[in-house]
């Protein structure tokens, strides 16, 4: 690897600022999901047991440099504390005398920093305040990396940096699906907009033997091959660049996997009644809302002579059931041969995650990354200037 990792670092009697991602959902003042504040223990107490102190850094929310008290980490700080057994002293803005006075025993969290227009701006004058407050700078936030901010880029330029262990975990289990993956490798990529993933598909036909699209983005593909798609979600002006992305896909040697059949509805709403048909036999007043069986049967079996499988984005309606079958069953597919070991699988991205946890699905994949806008920029083929900082 280029970057350090906490291995290579003296942490004996240092203060470590350590910058996590812990923008986590909150729900009238309660974290409704710990799971990237979970992944950050291991670096924690890491450091910690090398004699370190630990002073997280981290943004919650998009408050643009202005202070919005609702985005306070003041509110994250008792969950926090939870996870890793500790106190965990919250710091405001002022950062004061906390940091000189802290003990050995508490974990120090600096208010968001996105309170602090200086941070998103990747402000020099920021990051050298940040700096001031410890001695060994560790990113540990592979799912900001994709951001240019004081925290994230300009401060790995003053301190001796180093990845944290979910940095590095995270950059590994990718490195091995898109890097150096074991082949055949194949990708599903599913969404509502083809517009959103144009460089994510442009890059993938070039990486990976099998591209399943899936979701509202297979819609435009359809329509790009001249079939009448209905009333479904469909961005038809897109058609020439679906007409491209196959052209590409083809020259590449990559296959593109569109559904065989379709299951479409009059209404978007739970348990509206549904059918399954040829992808080209679409009513012209109904929408495409999922993948039918015979779509899944054959992700299946590409799935079954694959190595390698990378995941993002869902393959139908997956938040109305029963228009989560094809992502259900797809992603169960999955997970089994992954606890089997014949597969490894990596997925991330915003909507994946809730789609395979939705699916049961997520505990037996090999990797679950926390990225969302980072993951899928790596996905893309694109240099994280957080991750190149620390090189
Ligand atoms: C995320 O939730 O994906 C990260 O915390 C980055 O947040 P941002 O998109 O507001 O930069």
């Amino acid at each position: 690897m280029p970057w350090k990792t906490l291995d290579d670092m003296d942490f004996a009697r240092k203060r470590a600022l350590v910058r996590v991602d812990i923008n986590v959902p909150v729900e009238d003042g309660e974290v409704t999901d710990t799971t990237r504040i979970d992944r950050i223990i291991p670096t924690v107490e890491d450091i910690r047991a090398k004699g370190g102190k630990v002073i997280l850094m981290a943004h919650f929310g998009r408050p643009k440099g202005q202070v919005v008290p609702e985005m306070s980490l003041e509110i994250i700080a008792p969950a926090v504390a939870d996870a890793l057994g500790l106190p965990v002293t919250w710091v405001n803005s002022d950062y004061g005398d906390a940091v000189a006075e802290m003990t050995d025993d508490e974990v120090l969290l600096l208010e968001n920093l996105r309170f602090n227009p200086g941070e998103e701006k990747n402000d020099e004058a920021f990051a050298k305040r940040l700096a001031s407050l410890g001695d060994i700078y560790v990113n540990d936030a592979f799912s900001a990396a994709h951001r240019a901010h004081a925290s994230t880029e300009a401060i790995a330029h003053l301190l001796p940096s180093c990845a944290g262990r979910l940095m590095a975990e995270e950059l590994r289990a990718l490195e091995k699906a898109l890097g150096t993956p074991d082949r055949p490798v194949m990708a599903v990529v599913g969404g509502a907009k083809v517009s959103t993933k144009l460089d994510l598909l442009g890059n993938l036909v070039g990486k990976v033997d099998h591209l399943v699209i899936g979701g509202g983005m297979a819609n435009t593909f359809l329509a790009a091959q001249g079939i009448d798609v209905g009333k479904s979600l469909c961005e038809h002006d897109l058609a020439d660049t679906a007409r491209d992305i196959l052209a590409k896909a083809e020259a590449a040697g990559c296959e593109i996997v569109l559904p065989r059949d379709i299951v479409v509805a009059r209404e978007f709403k739970e348990h509206a009644e549904g059918q399954t048909v040829a992808p080209d036999a679409c009513p012209a007043d109904a929408m495409i809302l999922d993948a039918g069986p015979e779509t899944v049967a054959y992700i299946n079996q590409v799935m079954e002579a694959a190595k390698t499988l990378v995941w993002n984005g869902p393959l139908g309606a997956f938040e109305i059931a029963p228009f989560d079958a094809a992502t259900n069953a797809a992603a169960s597919h999955a997970a089994a041969l992954s606890k089997a070991g014949s597969l490894i699988s990596v997925a991330g991205g915003g909507d994946t995650v809730a789609a395979l946890n939705k699916a049961g699905a997520a505990d037996d994949f090999t990797y679950i990354s926390t990225a969302g806008g980072a993951f899928l920029e790596w996905m893309e083929g694109k240099t994280l200037p957080g991750i190149a900082a620390l090189g």
